[in-house]
């Protein structure tokens, strides 16, 4: 393999054992992607004949339409597949339905399933290039990306910063994805959250444990503020989503009370009034919809490097000359 072409090797399935200076290059290569969003007629014939499929067994707003639009904005061919309208409601499996995806010629899948593994279990049996947009709870990488270029743009840097992520970390692929990307690139990391939603034995991924958000707020210079996966619990994990906004909820009385400048980041969908209000969410210390905005550009950054495109070409490709 080619260092410089091929810095991601075939798929992107984690951040896990991704060092400082890969997580970097995408994070470069995502910085000239972002401007296309910004034309008139955003597309560029970066990827163009190529074929990508997007197969989500799960449902999906940001990662799926973000993927489909860094796609099209690079001018692949893209087919997108949800299990519901597929024949894996007739039980075909997985490797099944891949393989006849690739009887048919593609170059890439993206793909969110509820399995953890699934990703790489994908991976090992398709010669096309897999990207994982977020499997079971296991890792979702290009939101930890995203959420590390989001963090970057504000703060400037990711060295030294204090980062708590708080909440459902026990369901959470966004956590494991953010605590892989941010150790590597320095920052310090924490989790917060009631004991039944923090993994036994996550201090061992090298993480700061707050059972106190106040506490946690006092800490942090970022809160990424996590989702209560209900779809995911079958009750007993927290009293009531009433009492867990009381003990955990990340609001404007309790930001004044930190007297910081906190970050505010969420991954989306949020419930708003149980793990965020509204007036932060909505407020000035919040940089969600920026998070959105870079799912695209990072999204592309993936796509283009895992098909070979050189990191330093990025900006030449964007202008449509020779990558
Ligand atoms: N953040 C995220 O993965 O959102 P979606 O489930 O809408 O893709």
């Amino acid at each position: 393999m080619n260092p410089v072409t091929m810095p991601l090797g075939k798929d992107l399935v984690g951040l896990e054992g991704l060092d400082a200076q890969q997580i970097t290059m995408i994070l470069d290569t995502a910085e000239p992607f972002k401007e296309i969003s910004e034309r008139r007629i955003k597309k560029v014939p970066v990827l163009r004949g190529k074929t990508i499929v997007n197969l989500f067994f799960e449902p999906s707003t940001r990662t799926r339409v973000s993927f489909e639009f860094a796609e099209k904005r690079l001018s692949a061919d893209t087919v997108n597949i949800s299990s519901t309208g597929s024949s894996v409601t007739k039980g075909e499996t997985l490797v099944d339905t891949a393989r006849n995806l690739e009887a048919m010629k593609i170059d890439m899948v993206v793909m969110r399933h509820g399995s953890s593994g699934a990703a790489r279990f994908l991976a090992e049996r398709i010669p096309s290039m897999v990207v994982n947009a977020g499997d079971g709870r296991h890792e979702h990488p290009t939101q930890a990306l995203l959420d590390l270029l989001t963090i970057r743009d504000h703060l400037g840097r990711l060295e030294g910063l204090k980062v708590c992520i708080v909440g459902d970390v026990l369901h959470s692929r966004v956590a494991r994805s953010n605590i892989f990307g941010l150790r590597a690139l320095g920052a310090q990391v924490a989790v917060c959250g009631p004991r039944t939603l923090l993994p036994v034995g996550i201090e061992d991924m090298g993480v700061r444990v707050f059972g106190r958000v106040e506490a946690a707020m006092e800490w942090a210079d970022v809160l990424n503020v996590l989702r209560l996966q209900l779809e995911r619990m079958e009750g007993g994990f927290v009293p009531s989503l009433r009492e867990y906004n009381r003990i955990y909820g990340v609001s404007r009385a309790r930001l004044e009370a930190a007297g910081r400048d906190i970050l505010i980041l969420h991954p989306g969908p949020m419930n708003r009034g149980v793990e965020i209000d509204s007036d932060v969410a909505d407020g000035p210390h919040s940089v969600i919809l920026n998070q959105v905005t870079n799912g695209v550009a990072v999204r592309m950054a993936v796509l283009y490097l895992l098909a070979g495109g050189a990191p330093d070409k990025a900006e030449a490709a964007k202008r449509g000359s020779d990558a």
